[in-house]
């Protein structure tokens, strides 16, 4: 091959993307690293998420992501993971099953192995199903993360008290509502009706329901 033909074989591989094509197993590939990397990344936030009701209370956010966020993230991944997943799966079969018959050498059985992995599965779904250690212990976890969420500074007084028209829930906390709204139109708050409730209002006015609350509470 001589200089000139050379140089016209680099000039089309580089016009090619250096020789290679565009391929669909490696695209599948990295979607299926990507989205897990992701759905594991929302699952641990979703982990130190607190209890729906406590969440809207105090405004949780991570990341600038509210906990319905977080949700739609990590349903979204979960179905984009199980779909490249189960592709990635298919592609690459073959090459799944010697690794796991034989090894990557294929030199070896995996019996040993086999054996361990199902065992420590077992263990794991039998102290999940009864509930004790070590799976106990990650519910425990997940426990109080859902109840203790940071920035609680007061419990809401029921149950989606945040969900109330306002008018309820000043009755409920005791105040007389028509009064509060006058309070709350002069210190300049914006979106006040009587019907909306306590969290339409505070996201009207970027705070938490939480916050809300205890400036009604001071007057
Ligand atoms: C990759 C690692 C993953 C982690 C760390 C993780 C973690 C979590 C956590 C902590 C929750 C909340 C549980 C609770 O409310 O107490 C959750 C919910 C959920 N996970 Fe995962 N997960 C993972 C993978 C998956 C996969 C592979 C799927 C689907 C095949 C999946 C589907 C879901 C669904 C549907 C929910 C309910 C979401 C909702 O409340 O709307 N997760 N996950």
């Amino acid at each position: 091959m001589n200089a000139n033909q050379n140089m016209n074989l680099n000039r089309n591989q580089v016009r090619n993307g250096g020789g290679r094509t565009f391929k669909f197993k490696p695209l599948v590939s990295f979607l299926t690293v990507f989205s897990f990397l992701l759905l594991a990344f929302s699952g641990v936030i979703l982990y130190l998420r607190p209890e729906g009701s406590l969440a809207r209370w105090v405004g949780w956010k991570a990341i600038g992501l509210d906990k319905s966020g977080w949700e739609t993230v990590h349903n979204t991944f979960c179905l984009v993971f199980i779909i490249v997943g189960f592709i990635h799966l298919i592609l690459n079969l073959k090459a799944i099953v010697i690794y796991l018959t034989a090894g990557i050498d294929r030199t070896r059985k995996n019996l040993a192995e086999l054996v361990v992995a199902a065992l420590l599965i077992f263990i794991l779904l039998v102290s999940a199903v009864w509930r004790i250690p070590p799976v106990s212990w990650l519910m425990e976890g997940r426990s109080h993360f859902k109840n203790n969420p940071a920035g609680l500074l007061v419990k809401p007084p029921a149950t989606d008290f945040e969900k109330l028209p306002l008018r309820r829930a000043l009755e409920q906390m005791g105040k007389t509502p028509e009064r509060i709204l006058r309070e709350l139109e002069a210190r300049g708050l914006r979106g006040l009706s009587l019907e909306s409730s306590l969290e339409e209002i505070a996201r009207c006015n970027s705070m938490s329901p939480q916050e809300l609350y205890l400036l009604i509470r001071a007057y």
